[in-house]
């Protein structure tokens, strides 16, 4: 079996591409990632002297590339992480949102058809869904809930679901999606929530909660997720959706809490700044669908799993002191260089 793992270089792709090496002896791993910002040969270090596992560098968008990928590899499978990921990046600049997000995915399914593949299946998030409120703590994402965006990210990401759909519906492309939650562990990105406060918080800098810190995000230990997306390819059902989340709705401001406590540093370093654009309120899924025709569930509490990652940033400084020593500082200072400090707390 060969598997192209696109975007395999970032966060949760580069978990899977551990994942799958580690449970499939057998199988061939061959990740394409363009190495955007967000990508990081150095994360894969452990695994290019496997002779399993092949690393391509190549844009998603690249047909020409990425045709002459399949046509040598003749993959079985494709699973698509690669992707520009973050809401606030997409407010600054929607464009290759939906260059990456979308035309990348028809590109790649297009050499699917061409090749006969056996399994396309898009990493998509609960973001689609759009967001619940605070006040009706009854409600949850579920398969059948409407796709209804809020940021340039998540409207790409539902684009990109649409055309799977689409494909699937008009050609008979065998695909799958899955639908995670916010995800955490080793290898975040520092610009993301957990990670970009721990690194604050080791430094003494100040820790930027938007608004009041009141917004609710559904957390999974990337290794969860990971193990979904394995079941989905094996035994899901062409041409369906599973959400994927463990019931760990907490808000940001009890996680920053969180992450100061374990690193024994102050709250005051805690600073409320301007809200972000569009801010999605509560996102909580039901993975009632997934547990029942898959058999999955979530195997790290949260306890364990914060515990893990905050242990993962403080032995792994080499990994994210070389990005954010980088291009990161930039962005740093224009997405929080002059943020309005509102007067909470
Ligand atoms: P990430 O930003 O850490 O990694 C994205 C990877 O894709 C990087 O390695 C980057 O170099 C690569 N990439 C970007 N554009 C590319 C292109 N044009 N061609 C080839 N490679 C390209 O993202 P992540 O957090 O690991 O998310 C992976 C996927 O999972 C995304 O599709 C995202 O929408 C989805 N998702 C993420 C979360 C989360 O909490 N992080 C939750 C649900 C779903
Ligand atoms: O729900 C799945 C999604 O989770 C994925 O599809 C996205 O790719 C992923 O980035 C993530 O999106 P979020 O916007 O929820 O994650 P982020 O880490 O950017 O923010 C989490 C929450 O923390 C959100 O309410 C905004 C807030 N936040 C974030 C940053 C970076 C802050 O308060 N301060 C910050 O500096």
């Amino acid at each position: 079996m060969t598997i192209i793992v696109t975007g395999g270089a970032g966060f949760i792709g580069s978990n899977f591409v551990f994942h799958m090496l580690e449970q499939y002896p057998d199988y061939r791993i061959v990740c394409v990632d363009k190495l955007t910002y967000a990508g990081n040969l150095s994360t894969l270090k452990t695994v290019m002297d496997n002779p399993n596992f092949r690393f391509v560098r190549a844009d998603i968008c690249d047909r020409a590339a990425i045709f002459q990928l399949f046509e040598e590899e003749k993959p079985d499978a494709v699973v698509n992480f690669a992707a520009e990921s973050h809401v606030d990046r997409s407010i600054e600049n929607p464009e290759v949102f939906l260059t990456t997000n979308i035309l990348g995915t028809q590109v790649l399914m297009d050499a699917c058809r061409k090749y006969g593949i056996g399994r396309y299946h898009q990493v998509s998030t609960d973001e689609v869904y759009g967001d619940l409120p605070l006040d009706r703590p009854d409600l949850f994402f579920t398969e059948d809930t409407p796709i209804h965006t809020s940021s340039p990210y998540s409207s790409s990401k539902a684009g990109a679901d649409l055309l799977v759909l689409a494909y699937h519906r008009t050609y008979g492309l065998p695909v799958t999606i899955s639908r995670c939650s916010n995800n955490y562990g080793p290898y975040h990105f520092p610009e993301k929530l957990i990670p970009l406060m721990i690194i604050n918080a080791l430094a003494d800098k100040p820790l930027p909660v938007y608004g009041e810190g009141l917004n609710v995000r559904d957390w999974l230990y990337v290794e969860d997720h990971c193990r979904a997306i394995d079941l989905i390819l094996h035994k899901g059902t062409v041409g369906e959706v599973y959400n994927v989340g463990g019931h760990n709705e907490m808000r940001n401001i009890d996680i920053v809490k969180l992450i100061c406590e374990k690193l024994g540093k102050p709250e005051s370093l805690i600073t409320h700044v301007a809200d972000r654009k569009g801010h999605d309120m509560r996102y909580a899924i039901d993975p009632t669908k997934i547990h029942r025709e898959l058999g999955w569930l979530p195997e790290t509490k949260f306890a364990d799993g914060i515990e893990k990652t905050v242990r993962w940033y403080l032995t792994h400084r080499d990994w994210w002191e070389e990005i954010i020593s980088g291009d990161y500082q930039k962005y740093y200072e224009k997405m929080y260089g002059d943020r309005e400090q509102l007067p909470i707390g």
